[in-house]
């Protein structure tokens, strides 16, 4: 269960590695997606120590709020607004290593320093919701978290 998930290491590459096969054998026997990104959120949140954790889901024209970790956070975001909407917008992974310096981010919380966004697709390949990882530090994210957040949302 979540409160068993165990991470030794300190360098990040190797927190997400020992935390990989924990979030899979976690998500294993449950399909039901909403579970399945709540767990991701609580699972990336405690065991990677992230500022927030949250997935906005596409609902027509827009992202809504989905599950979450950490602070409470905007509910409802246009396409091609803020950090998420513009990932969403052009289907793209997208660090941020200074928010304050994206045209048009959203800041849900003044302490969010740098973020990574990433689309998250159906089988179909079409854009379902947003990963939204957020930091309190600069420049926190780089290509392995783009590696192992990718990993971890095709598990979804
Ligand atoms: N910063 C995001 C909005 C979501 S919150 O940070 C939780 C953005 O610009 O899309």
């Amino acid at each position: 269960m979540a409160e068993d998930l165990k991470i030794n290491a300190t360098l990040k590459k190797d927190k997400y590695a020992e935390l990989f096969p924990q979030v899979k054998a976690l998500l294993e026997g449950e399909n039901d997606l909403v579970a399945n990104m709540a767990n991701i959120c609580s699972a990336l949140k405690y065991g990677m120590d992230f500022f927030w954790v949250g997935f906005y889901l596409v609902k027509g024209n827009e992202l809504v709020l989905g599950p979450f970790q950490g602070t409470v956070a905007c509910t409802r975001i246009a396409k091609g607004k803020g950090v998420c909407g513009a990932a969403w917008q052009k289907n793209e992974i997208l660090i941020v290593d200074d928010v304050e310096k994206f045209p048009g981010h959203i800041a849900c919380s003044a302490l969010s320093k740098s973020e990574i966004v990433l689309p998250i697709y159906n089988s179909k390949k079409e854009i379902i919701a947003i990963l939204d990882v957020d930091s309190d530090s600069f420049a926190s994210f780089d290509k392995t978290d783009e590696e192992w957040l990718k990993k971890i949302a095709e598990l979804l």
